[in-house]
């Protein structure tokens, strides 16, 4: 049976970053995010007996080995879920502008879980499809929910208790997220290696480690009070420390360009001038404005005359993974 689904990005607003378990993807501190309705993935998937391996078809042409290695991993864990040793066609499309540097992979494998799990015949609900899409890539737990979700870390060795949850529709408080492209040459140091650098070498990781769940608990004190100020403060402060542990790791490194940081510095000069407007940054170079609606516009222009700036993508809260019908 063929299955289609859609799923969003997400941003973090506090961060996942570093890895207790590497084959099982789990995280070393909860995180929480927002998923956006701008940016998504598409995928078919169709699992068939006449197949001797899997095809993997992504934006239309058909993928590398190193990819189709990736996503075949990922399947044996839903093959081995059913106990069907099958092999499938996947056909993704991405509506991220990938090649910018706008990460695809959290809107990649929770669309990939949704579709894969469904056509193998395996009738999975939320909580079961977002421990699966973990396994593909961690953030992708956060977008099987829509609007503003957490991941919990979980304690158990086996992973059973790391999944997301929803926290709050995006509806009841929807915040402008301005994602703002400054470059798009390839990441040097993927999320996976920088994680892992980091927690083995940086003096830095015990501080992150030390207060992420405080500024976790302060993120969802200011989601349930709607206090933007509050938001914003722990959000911006929450990425730079992040950003810092890459800075302690052995051999250091940063995400971040000379583009990067002129944006860090405008958003702090809009606050000057009485435009609350504040920043966070994934693994990568581009960066992700948060405002709120009544200010996206200003904020929208103020940041397309920043001259590093080649373009500034508005989004808004956006919903969880759907199935879409397939036609005959
Ligand atoms: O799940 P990954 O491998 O794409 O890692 C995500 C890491 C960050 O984007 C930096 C933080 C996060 O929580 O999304």
């Amino acid at each position: 049976m063929e299955a289609i689904a859609k799923a969003h990005t997400n941003i973090a607003l506090i961060k996942y970053w570093g890895k207790r378990d590497e084959s099982l993807f789990l995280p070393m501190n909860s995180s929480l995010s927002i998923t956006l309705d701008q940016f998504y993935t598409t995928t078919a998937v169709q699992f068939c007996s006449c197949l001797n391996q899997d095809l993997f078809i992504l934006n239309g042409n058909l993928a590398d080995d190193a990819e189709t290695t990736k996503i075949s991993k990922f399947l044996d864990r839903i093959r081995e879920l059913k106990g069907e040793k099958i092999y499938a066609i996947v056909n993704s499309n991405n509506e991220v502008p990938t090649a910018a540097g706008f990460a695809s992979s959290a809107s990649g494998y929770a669309a990939l879980a949704a579709a894969a799990t469904k056509s193998i015949g395996l009738d999975l609900d939320k909580k079961e499809l977002s421990r699966i899409a973990r396994q593909g890539s961690g953030s992708a737990c956060r977008s099987i929910y829509g609007g503003y979700v957490e991941w919990e870390m979980g304690e158990k060795t086996d992973g059973s208790d790391s999944y997301a949850k929803p926290v709050m529709d995006g509806q009841e408080w929807d915040l402008s997220i301005l994602s703002v492209l400054v470059g798009s040459k390839q990441k040097k140091v993927l999320s996976r290696e920088g994680m892992k650098r980091t927690v083995e070498t940086s003096p830095f990781y015990p501080g992150w480690l030390d207060t992420v769940e405080k500024d976790l608990n302060l993120a969802k004190q200011a989601i349930q009070q709607r206090d933007f100020d509050l938001l914003g403060n722990v959000v911006e402060a929450n990425a730079l420390k992040m950003h810092a542990t890459t800075l302690g790791a052995n051999p250091p490194f940063m995400y971040w360009q000379s583009g990067t940081i002129e944006v860090m510095e405008h958003v702090q000069e809009l606050r000057e001038a009485g435009i609350p407007a504040y920043f966070t940054i994934d693994a990568g170079p581009n960066v992700k404005v948060i405002c709120q609606q009544k200010d996206e516009a200003a904020v929208r222009q103020a940041l397309l005359n920043v001259k590093a700036v080649q373009d500034v993508y508005l989004c808004h809260s956006g919903p969880g993974v759907t199935y879409l019908p397939v036609s005959a």
